[in-house]
């Protein structure tokens, strides 16, 4: 008889074969504006829903997703070029069935593999290629020469901006930065802490209709997150908003929010997307 182990990688292998694995990254102009907990809530509605979602924590400020989480990660994405390290020994399990691998010390140290080394790394990343539906990079503030790149190789970029005009100022700056990069670079914008429904919307079509008039680019939003005092209740006892306040206002707006992402997948040439699209890009960019 089959052992389990057997079963499930079979069942991994096919996965592979027909389920696509999208990588998101999630950034933003100014910083904290919501950007991780955005990233830990929406993956975990996307689990909600039976979309497998893996995070990555490439954030190196101080309310990384672990501390959000409240868990110490045992080992981080550096571990993977150690001897016998599978992607299955970094993989941290969150709560909610939420599984992330820290980062280390995130872009920078990325940055600076060599072509082996990189190539060596993201080849023990392939394994999540059909295991994952989607991979969520969350991103520190602000956008460095490391950051961009990582953006312009995900098959999309979940920008996201406050109502407050210092943050979609700083928006419209990434969204040119890459737009001059790669005109065909693609975007989705989050609003976090809207006051209402019609302040989010007034807000992404702001950022819209300068992007379309300026750049010519066309910009969707994927919604927006309401200002709700219980989001800074769950940080302060480190747990995600959506599993401790299911019915709040911040939590609901993240369900409709992963609703419309479930709904209208971005298209892209699935020859070129997924971890492989993905590490040829970013060596493209490195070089
Ligand atoms: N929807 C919201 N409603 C109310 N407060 C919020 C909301 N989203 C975020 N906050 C507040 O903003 C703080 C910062 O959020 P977070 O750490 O997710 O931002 P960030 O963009 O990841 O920051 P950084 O740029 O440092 O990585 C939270 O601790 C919380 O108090
Ligand atoms: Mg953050």
């Amino acid at each position: 008889m089959r052992d389990q182990a057997e079963q499930l990688r079979e069942r991994m292998l096919q996965n592979k074969k027909t389920r696509p694995t999208r990588l998101v990254t999630v950034t933003s102009g100014k910083g904290g504006v919501g950007k991780s907990n955005f990233s830990l809530n929406f993956g975990l509605g996307l689990i909600e829903k039976g979309h497998k979602a893996v995070l990555f924590d490439l954030d190196l400020g101080l309310a990384n997703l672990d501390v959000l989480m409240g868990i110490t990660p045992k080992k981080h994405l550096f571990h993977l070029l150690e001897p016998d390290t599978t992607v299955w020994d970094i993989i941290e399990h969150g709560p909610g069935g939420l599984e992330f691998i820290a980062g280390g010390s995130g872009f920078t140290q990325i940055m600076q593999l060599d072509d082996e080394k990189l190539d060596r790394l993201f080849s023990h990343l392939d394994p999540l290629q059909g295991y994952a539906d989607t991979i969520i990079f969350d991103t520190g503030a602000g956008f460095s020469k490391e950051s961009m790149r990582f953006m312009l190789s995900s098959d999309e970029v979940i920008l996201v901006t406050t109502p407050e005009p210092p943050a979609i100022t700083d928006a419209y700056a990434v969204i040119k930065m890459l737009h001059s990069r790669n005109p065909a670079v693609s975007i989705r914008l989050v609003i976090n802490r809207a006051s209402s429904e019609r302040e989010g919307k007034m807000t992404a079509d702001k950022l819209a209709m300068v992007s379309k008039r300026f750049l010519n680019m066309d910009i969707q939003s994927l919604g927006y997150v309401s200002d709700d005092p219980y989001v800074s209740k769950a940080v302060k006892l480190q747990r995600p908003f959506l599993l401790t306040y299911p019915q709040s206002q911040a939590a609901r707006s993240i369900r409709n929010l992963v609703e419309r992402y479930l709904d209208r997948p971005v298209t892209t040439d699935d020859s070129i997307s997924g971890l492989k699209g993905f590490l040829a890009r970013l060596r493209h960019f490195i070089r």
